[in-house]
């Protein structure tokens, strides 16, 4: 889950940038230090190197410069499969418009996944329930999910709480165009879906505030949610912590994964 943001790329050299920066770049010189010692060889022995055999040396000085950089572990297989599986997709007539199409998707989706290192995916059932038991009673509470997806957990509170004025923001076009079409369908008229960047949301209008993100941001998050929500509202996050702050309740949730909701209660100002 949190194996892209693992704690290797705290300790990354500022200037290689997100894992795919150091993923492209480690690339690029396997294939410059393989590449250059086949012509070598080739020149002086005279023999020709297998384009297998320099496939599988790109990937292996891939890797290897992979942890050099600080890529986390699960890179190493990545990186080193990465050349070979290239050459041999070449090799397989597929037309390429089904590539541009693929990516466009991807791209529409995975939107936040290469710049704010944060991927999507979603909250499940039993972690819907849970959240719901989080949301204080009475009318009109105002509960926001910041980065929404597809917006399951809103679609299942708009049952459960339909008392409740529900707010979702989503950065990736793709999820939120389905978001938006999923509530048409399914007549959630209590859900606000915005399109949008949850960096410059103002947080202070809601009681409940709920994150599914990644490690990533969570330290910023944490300071924007103090600096910006009501004294007594609730910042709720999915598996991830705030480093260095303990939350003031965690709620452990009985499903497969033993998902934790950390809940944090935003502070009377003494
Ligand atoms: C792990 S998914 C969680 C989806 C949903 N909240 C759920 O729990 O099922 C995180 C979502 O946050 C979105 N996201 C990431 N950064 C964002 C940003 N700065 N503004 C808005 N959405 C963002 C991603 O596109 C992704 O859909």
């Amino acid at each position: 889950m949190n194996a892209s943001t693992d704690s290797r790329d705290k300790g990354a050299p500022s200037w290689a940038g997100t894992p795919l920066v150091r993923v492209v770049l480690s690339q690029a010189i396997g294939a410059a230090v393989a590449l250059g010692a086949a012509f070598a060889g080739t020149a002086a022995t005279g023999i020709a190197v297998p384009l297998f055999a320099v496939l599988v040396a790109m990937g292996v000085v891939a890797a290897w410069i992979g942890t050099k950089l600080r890529l986390a572990r699960w890179w190493i297989p990545v990186q080193m499969a990465l050349p070979p599986a290239a050459a041999l997709v070449s090799l397989v007539a597929i037309p390429a418009w089904l590539y541009l199409t693929a990516f466009v998707l991807l791209g529409l989706v995975y939107w936040n996944s290469a710049r704010n290192r944060v991927p999507l995916y979603l909250t499940n059932r039993a972690t819907w329930e849970a959240i719901a038991k989080l949301i204080p009673d009475g009318p009109g509470r105002r509960f926001l999910d910041i980065g929404h997806g597809i917006g399951g957990v809103l679609f299942f509170l708009s049952h459960r709480r339909p008392d409740a004025e529900l707010t979702g923001i989503e950065s990736a076009p793709l999820l939120f165009i389905i978001s938006r079409l999923r509530a048409r369908l399914k007549k959630a008229g209590n859900i606000d879906f915005r399109y949008g960047d949850f960096w410059k949301l103002d947080l202070s209008g809601y009681d409940v505030v709920y994150a599914f993100l990644s490690t990533a941001p969570m330290a910023a998050l944490f300071e924007k949610a103090q600096r910006e929500m009501k004294p007594g509202a609730l910042f709720i996050s999915n598996s991830f912590a705030v480093p260095g702050t303990a939350p003031t309740d965690t709620v452990m949730v009985n499903d497969r994964r033993k998902t934790k909701l950390y809940v944090w209660r935003i502070p009377h100002s003494s």
